[in-house]
């Protein structure tokens, strides 16, 4: 009887050791989690452009509204005679750079208004993590003119330690996108016209600076 418990055991153990040793075998196979972008500070343009180009046509969501070429200007192709996004930034606002200019379209898109458009950008810098924002702006940058963003760029406008980072966090921010609306009449943005200071508790829309 003890032979035939021993055999029942022992062809348990083998099938079970022979599965854990091809289980063991099979690669691994990870799936991909969208990750909080983390840039050093000797991150280089090529980093910058690459990280850019999957923020903007993933988690940025610009294409929605960019890639149709009627609700929004074109950014990846030129725009009405203007060139491409890279070449023109620098000629849209006297006295400004390319740089300047594209974060001002992030952070405060209704500062300049491109003719023959509605202002319904969302304020990118409301969703997205400073990481997310720059490296964007060096995409941009990178269709068609040079890629100046640095790792300073991103230090400086990091909130101070310990405040929570846009972003970086799953979808609790409350962003335009990141609550699943991809309504261009959802109140995101700043009414232009409140002046600098003003206590933000009297603004619809929940921007607290
Ligand atoms: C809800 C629609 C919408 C989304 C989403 C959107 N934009 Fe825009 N964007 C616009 C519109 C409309 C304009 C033109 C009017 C204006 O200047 O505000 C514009 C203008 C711009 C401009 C200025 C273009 C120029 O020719 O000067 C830049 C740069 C820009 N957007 C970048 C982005 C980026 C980067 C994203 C994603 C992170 C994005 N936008 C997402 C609607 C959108």
């Amino acid at each position: 009887m003890w032979v035939t418990n021993a055999k029942i055991v022992g062809i348990v153990l083998g099938t079970l050791a022979l599965y854990t040793l091809i289980a063991n075998k099979i690669p691994q196979v990870q799936s991909e989690v969208p990750q909080a972008l983390t840039l050093g500070a000797n991150v280089t343009p090529e980093q910058l452009v690459a990280a850019g180009e999957k923020v903007f046509n993933g988690i940025g969501g610009c294409p929605t509204c960019h890639g149709l070429g009627t609700r929004a200007p074109n950014l990846l192709t030129d725009e009405k005679g203007t060139g491409p996004i890279g070449v023109r930034c620098a000629k849209r606002e006297p006295g400004k750079s390319c740089k300047q200019y594209l974060y001002e379209s992030l952070d405060n898109p209704t500062a300049y208004v491109v003719s023959g458009y509605q202002p319904i950008m969302p304020v990118m810098t409301k969703q997205l993590s400073p990481e997310q924002v720059w490296s964007v702006i060096a995409f941009l940058e990178s269709q068609g003119g040079t890629v100046d963003v640095t790792a300073d760029d991103i230090a400086k406008s990091k909130p101070a330690a310990g405040a929570p980072t846009p972003g970086a966090s799953s979808g609790s921010t409350g962003g335009a996108f990141a609550g699943g609306s991809t309504d261009p009449k959802t109140p995101t943005r700043r009414p232009s016209s409140r002046p600098p200071g003003a206590s933000p508790a009297t603004s619809s829309t929940g921007r607290a600076r």
